[in-house]
């Protein structure tokens, strides 16, 4: 990937605290296995929302991955069906969600909203009218990050066309060929096609930000309006705390995503992996689903045994199809998923339900790849 492309995936918000303390946490609880019992039969399958996966990960939404690989979310999505997880299409994407629940039926949408109900209406309407089945609103992206990074890089929304851009492009001559050529010849320029009900501003638009609409304004009325109309599965991603959890149930919601987004909005907004236990205690019975930071099996059963009922993975599954295409996020999920699958032995369990506290220990921050 060129240098502001690659910066805005790996990147966060000013100085990566968040971003940091999101694998960081991982090191200071520890596992305390259980042998003796058989496990021959074990399984990581897990059903949400009445519907089987094969194991408890899932794909993270991430805006504008068609510009990370060929056609990127497809890739995403594809692998996901063939794998039996779930992958959630960004609002902030480039390929129509049509074509996206066309290619896996059991795929999920996440909505960025303005507080503006008339365009909140269109577009829940055509996320319905699509075929889609659960609804995931992303909360907490009130204002713009502030992602220094991206202006070290070069990257911004809309890209502007300069010398150095075109130079970091040319320098990754694969990319260019198997991303943009392709991209551009196949498809054309890659508008914000998700935005709203109908195809939004090209990516290199003056207008694009102006096109994102007034997110400042959403408020608790307008999730309550997107329960009035969304009959499916409703999802509130970006929640961090017991009490914004417990309004989301209060307003109908049916799960929360613990999550700061990655580090990638508020720079020192505490850790999921932190906030996974009280936004658990003030669920009420919703799905209560966790991302950041999660990069190996073990990540996957700390975030289950603190209270997650499932997790979503973001960066790898990227990087694994900037890399390799759907063949690649295959394989990213199918390591991700064997290591879930052996640690669920060492752990003495047969089911993902049978993971809890009584398999932590609370350490003094044992170091962790920062991955
Ligand atoms: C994101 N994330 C995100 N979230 C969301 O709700 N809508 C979006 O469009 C995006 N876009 C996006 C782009 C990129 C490049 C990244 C890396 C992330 C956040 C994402 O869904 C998830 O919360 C984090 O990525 C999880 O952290 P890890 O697994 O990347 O550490």
């Amino acid at each position: 990937m060129p240098r502001p492309l690659f910066g805005y995936v790996a990147g966060a918000a000013e100085t990566n605290a968040s971003l940091r303390d999101n694998r960081d946490v991982f090191g200071e609880w520890a596992f305390r296995p259980r042998f003796l019992v058989d496990v021959s039969r074990r399984s990581a399958a897990v059903t949400l929302f009445g519907t089987e996966y094969a194991t408890c990960f899932g794909i993270a939404p991430m805006g504008i991955s068609a510009m990370m690989a060929y056609r990127g979310d497809l890739a995403l999505t594809r692998a996901a069906a063939a794998a039996r997880v779930p992958m959630i299409m960004s609002g902030s994407s480039l390929i129509p969600l049509e074509e996206i629940v066309r290619a896996n039926p059991d795929a999920w949408f996440q909505a960025y909203l303005p507080g503006e109900p008339d365009r909140i209406a269109a577009l829940v309407g055509r996320v319905a009218d699509a075929g889609y089945r659960t609804l995931v609103l992303t909360v907490d992206t009130t204002t713009l990050g502030n992602r220094e990074n991206n202006i070290r890089t070069g990257f911004s929304t809309p890209l502007r066309p300069s010398l150095r851009l075109a130079w970091d492009g040319a320098i990754r001559p694969t990319w260019l060929w198997d991303v943009l050529w392709r991209t551009l010849r196949q498809h054309g320029m890659p508008h914000f096609e998700n935005s709203y009900v109908t195809r939004g501003a090209p990516i290199i638009a003056k207008d694009v930000q102006r096109d994102f609409g007034a997110r400042d304004h959403l408020n608790w009325t307008h999730l309550a309006q997107i329960r009035r109309q969304w009959r499916g599965n409703l999802v509130v991603k970006g929640i961090l705390t017991g009490e914004d959890a417990a309004r989301c149930k209060e307003e109908g919601a049916d799960g929360v995503i613990v999550s700061n987004h990655g580090g990638r909005q508020l720079d020192g907004a505490i850790a999921p992996l932190r906030a996974v236990a009280e936004v658990k205690a003030t669920a009420g019975g919703m799905t209560v689903m966790m991302d950041g930071g999660v990069r190996r099996g073990s990540d996957v059963l700390k975030a289950i045994a603190l209270g997650a009922d499932f997790v979503f993975v973001g960066r790898p599954m990227l990087y694994a199809a900037a890399v390799g295409g759907e063949v690649g996020v295959r394989h990213a999920i199918s390591i991700l998923s064997d290591e879930v699958h052996r640690n669920l032995a060492f752990l003495g369990c047969n089911r993902i339900g049978e993971v809890g506290m009584q398999h932590l220990v609370r350490v003094a921050g044992v170091p962790t790849s920062r991955g």
